[in-house]
């Protein structure tokens, strides 16, 4: 498998209690390198754009009010296989069904206040990327 970038949020509840560290140090520890990285308070319209795939889910407005409760660190991930890798040490949405030693299963509060974001496929992780940052903001 060949070195992929991959794009990362680590979202409010994380950043409110001070855990942003934490979870970087589980990224780091499974291989991945933080090639970009800035602290953000997102605007609506910026997580409404961010999450329009999502729009029509009953969950939307609450996950758009949440996403832009407090700040977010939004971050490209490198490594080996890195997309996949990353949704293993991220672990399963709802904190309930995620393995032991996952970010969410550690941290996350809920299946809504769950830690962290990770890209799904390598065309939402291009796209996700350019959401947020641009290529001399990236740097491996
Ligand atoms: P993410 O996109 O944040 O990495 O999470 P995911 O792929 O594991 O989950 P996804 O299905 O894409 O859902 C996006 C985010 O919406 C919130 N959610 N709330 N209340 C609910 O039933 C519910 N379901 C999803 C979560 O914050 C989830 O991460
Ligand atoms: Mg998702």
């Amino acid at each position: 498998m060949a070195v992929q970038r991959t794009f990362s949020i680590i979202k409010p509840d994380a950043t409110k209690r001070n855990l942003t560290g934490k979870i970087i140090a589980k990224f780091e520890d499974a291989g991945l390198r933080v090639v970009a990285s800035k602290r953000i308070h997102m605007t609506r319209e910026q997580a409404e754009g961010f999450y329009a795939v999502h729009k029509e889910r009953p969950f939307f407005g609450e996950l758009v009010d949440f996403m832009i409760s407090e700040p977010v660190v939004v971050q490209v991930l490198e490594g080996e296989d890195a997309i996949a890798k990353n949704r293993e040490v991220m672990g399963a949405t709802n904190p309930a069904d995620a393995a032991d030693g996952t970010i969410r299963k550690e941290f996350a509060l809920s299946i809504g206040e769950n830690s962290v974001h990770g890209s799904d496929a390598p065309e939402t992780a291009a796209e996700e990327i350019a959401y947020f940052f641009s290529d001399d903001e990236i740097v491996g």
